[in-house]
């Protein structure tokens, strides 16, 4: 596996063969989540790049920018072992030299809600970074995980709005065996709040059983999943949002589909998770098949 320290080395390394290349960008301390985009990129694809930059520009300042765990050496050796060909590791500077003035912004409700108004600015950091690393790729595919919803959906909306050559892939969430969904941030739960965390997984999944014995009323879902987390008192609600994917606001009721989304805080760590409501296991299906919010081109 080839370490790529430049966007001059990745412009070569791109430029040297003519086979399909599959891109998954993360922050790294990667976990069988990221893994399970790293797999998707390698059945797909004849070469896959894997990014690994822990992004200031997405973090407000009171976050966890500092603390973000960072393991490059056991990144490289689940990569290497997973048969990716390489791995670009810029540096901030690289990123965002002096002078660096520009940013790509989302407008609209869609990223303006749930995690855009728990943290202002964060999706601008987001489609920022992943506009430059798209381009510097020059990827075929553009693999990203269902875990964070709303980003997928931005990410959709923002190659679809640019014309990015690159097609999105969402790849549903990886679980822990109690339902929590993989994050590099569970490394920082202690035993106890690791055990109230599976409280989101439960929630959600009351929130699910409902809606597929018929409830149709956002009310009565977000209620469902509301009530379990409430019942467990070391976890902190930042918000239940029973939303449509086309703009994220709050359904009254709902039609074919929703997203039941939730953000919660254990101790000082705040974790989100959903579960995409009537929506079918996208990973067989053609982007024509995809609803137009997961599409990536217009
Ligand atoms: P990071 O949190 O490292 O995640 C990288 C990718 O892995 C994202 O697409 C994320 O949705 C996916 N992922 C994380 N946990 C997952 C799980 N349990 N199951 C499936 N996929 C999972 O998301 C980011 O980095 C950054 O915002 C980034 C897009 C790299 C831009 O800086």
């Amino acid at each position: 596996m080839e370490r790529l320290a430049t966007i001059a080395a990745v412009r070569a390394w791109r430029a040297a063969d003519t086979g399909s290349v599959g891109f998954v960008p993360t922050m790294g301390a990667l976990h069988d989540g990221h893994l399970a985009l790293v797999r998707r990129a390698a059945a797909e694809s004849d070469r896959v790049i894997v990014s690994i930059f822990v992004n200031p520009l997405q973090f407000g300042p009171h976050e966890d920018f500092e603390q973000y765990p960072r393991d490059l050496e056991g990144d490289a050796r689940l990569l290497a072992d997973l048969g990716v060909r390489a791995v670009f590791l810029p540096t901030g500077a690289m990123m965002y030299p002096e002078g660096f003035s520009t940013s790509v912004e989302v407008g609209g409700s869609l990223a303006e809600r749930l995690e855009g108004s728990s943290r202002p600015g964060h999706f601008r950091g987001v489609t920022t970074v992943v506009v430059k690393l798209m381009q510097i790729a020059q990827a075929e595919r553009t693999y990203f995980g269902m875990k964070d919803a709303q980003q997928l959906l931005v990410l959709a909306k923002l190659v679809r709005d640019l014309a990015i050559p690159t097609t999105v892939v969402p790849v549903p969430t990886v679980r822990e065996a109690d339902g929590l969904a993989l994050s590099s941030r569970n490394r920082n739960l202690t035993a106890e709040e690791r055990s109230s965390a599976g409280a989101i997984p439960r929630g959600l999944e009351a929130g699910a059983t409902l809606f597929a014995q018929g409830e149709r009323r956002g009310d009565a879902l977000r209620g469902a999943v509301r009530e379990v987390l409430e019942g467990e008192a070391a976890l902190q609600t930042g918000y239940v949002a029973c939303a449509s994917i086309d703009t994220l606001e709050e359904l009254d009721e709902v039609d074919e589909m929703a997203l039941l989304a939730v953000a919660a805080q254990v101790g000082s760590t705040r974790l989100i998770d959903n579960r995409w409501l009537g929506l079918p296991d996208p990973s067989g299906l053609s982007q024509e098949a995809l609803p137009r919010a997961l599409r990536s081109s217009a």
